[in-house]
């Protein structure tokens, strides 16, 4: 095994693997369509109570089991039982979100180009640059997927510290000066304190259950959970580190990302009269619109934008890689190299169906049951596969691993009544909030 992170590699690279599109694309566009401050408020409980609680709890796991996250829970298990050999599920899951997370990254690189070259200045260009791009240009979408996979796979070559970990330490600071700059931008304009209302007054009238499922989904993914991925990096953690004050910190930067994008993107929306409830189209049609309309400043505010977007996907889609590649690599005896291009392999080729089935030329024979392939991946993961992850994590550890051996680990890090409030939270909180909301959904279906 290559070597593990140092004290703050895992910090910073659990941190890049947090920040990602999900805060500055997803984040912003789910809050609009939510009605904002309301939203907000229930994220943040949905951060600190569910987020944050298996945050803790998959850094237990690997940091205790210190191996890839299909053995990680049979190994903490108090009954060792090899039915606990489920978290390749999780992986596979992660696999799937890495698919389309990769040749998503791929637009972005596509939209620095567009910023140097010429932003649109009309809504209908707008529109059209973006639906051209998804429904007709899959060379485009094709090669930029390839160019995001192959420095996923350099990246995941070179292993956690020399990789990985590396990479974070120059990406992430890059990421916070461009935030920082941008967020002192917005802050020049009148729609400042506009944004600031609309992230920050709740009106609760907009809110429905549907935006609660929102919520706790989201505070999965913009932390990374469900997938092995906290795990696996737990695993490489270095034994003496506070794998709950990491938690904490992580979580902090994550919202912190998160609402300050939310700040910046409202901001340059109200500052163009343009509405909040553009949906995932937001990022990729109203922004660079408004930008468009900037001129020549329009366009390096762009260039500095996509870029904070192009470092946040990265940081995170390598550590998306990470758990299937461990896995292998534990679990079959296979080199690092063969488990890196397995792995990559899998997704370029599941990368490329799913953008095919957003086409105009294939759409219509990868969409099933209405969806398209890749509405279904990301259903699947992001609204299933990554609950049911939390909910199995949660009542694994509050019912099948020994009380006292977590009482004894958790009290060298933190008192014990914060070890009562996270053990209740895991045991009853948090599989009965992701239980109430799975039946919801059910019966409103
Ligand atoms: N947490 C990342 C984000 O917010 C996305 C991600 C999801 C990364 C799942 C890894 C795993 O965008």
């Amino acid at each position: 095994m290559t070597a593990g992170f140092s004290r703050i590699g895992f910090i910073l690279a659990a941190s890049g693997s947090a920040v990602g599109l999900g805060n500055i694309w997803k984040f912003p566009y789910v809050t609009g369509e939510n009605g904002g401050g309301a939203f907000v408020i229930i994220y943040l409980i949905a951060i600190a109570l569910i987020g944050l609680t298996i945050f803790i709890a998959e850094s237990y796991i690997g940091k205790e089991s210190r191996s890839n996250a299909a053995a990680a829970y049979q190994d903490v298990s108090k009954s060792k039982n090899k039915n606990w050999r489920w978290g390749g599920f999780q992986i596979f899951a992660g696999i799937i979100i890495l698919s389309f997370y990769a040749f998503i990254i791929g637009w972005i690189i596509d939209y620095i180009i567009l910023s140097f070259t010429g932003l649109p200045t009309t809504i209908k260009e707008a529109e059209s640059a973006f639906t051209t791009l998804i429904t007709k240009e899959i060379g485009t979408q094709i090669t930029f997927h390839t160019v995001v996979v192959a420095t996923m796979v350099y990246i995941g070559l070179k292993g956690v510290k020399d990789g990985i970990e590396k990479l974070n330490l120059i990406l992430m600071p890059l990421l916070a000066i461009i935030l920082f700059g941008l967020l002192m931008y917005s802050m020049t304009l009148d729609s400042f304190g506009k944004a600031i209302e609309f992230m920050f007054m709740p009106d609760w009238s907009k809110i429905t259950p549907d935006s609660i499922l929102a919520a706790v989904g989201q505070a999965f993914f913009t932390l990374s959970l469900g997938m092995g991925i906290i795990i696996t990096y737990s695993a490489s953690m270095s034994k003496d580190s506070n794998f709950i004050k990491s938690a904490v910190f992580v979580a902090i930067v994550d919202t912190s990302v998160a609402l300050i994008s939310g700040i910046i993107i409202f901001s340059f929306l109200f500052a163009a009269a343009a509405k909040s409830t553009a949906g995932p189209g937001l990022v990729f049609i109203s922004l660079p619109l408004i930008f468009g309309g900037w001129g020549i400043f329009g366009q390096i505010i762009a260039i500095a934008f996509f870029c904070a977007l192009l470092f946040a996907g990265i940081t995170s889609a390598v550590s998306l890689l990470e758990p299937s590649v461990r896995y292998l690599i534990e679990r079959f005896k296979i080199s690092r190299i063969k488990a890196t291009f397995i792995t990559a392999g899998f997704i370029y080729i599941m990368g490329i169906i799913a953008l095919l089935s957003m086409s105009e030329d294939y759409g219509t024979i990868l969409t099933f049951f209405g969806k398209s392939l890749f509405d279904w991946m990301d259903y699947l993961t992001s609204s299933i596969a990554l609950p049911i992850s939390g909910f199995i994590t949660s009542i694994f550890l509050g019912y099948f691993v020994d009380k006292n051996i977590l009482k004894t680990k958790f009290s060298s890090h933190v008192g014990v009544l914060i070890f009562n409030i996270w053990f209740a939270l895991i045991r009853y909180v948090v599989p009965v909030a992701i239980l109430l909301l799975f039946l919801n959904k059910l019966c409103v279906i």
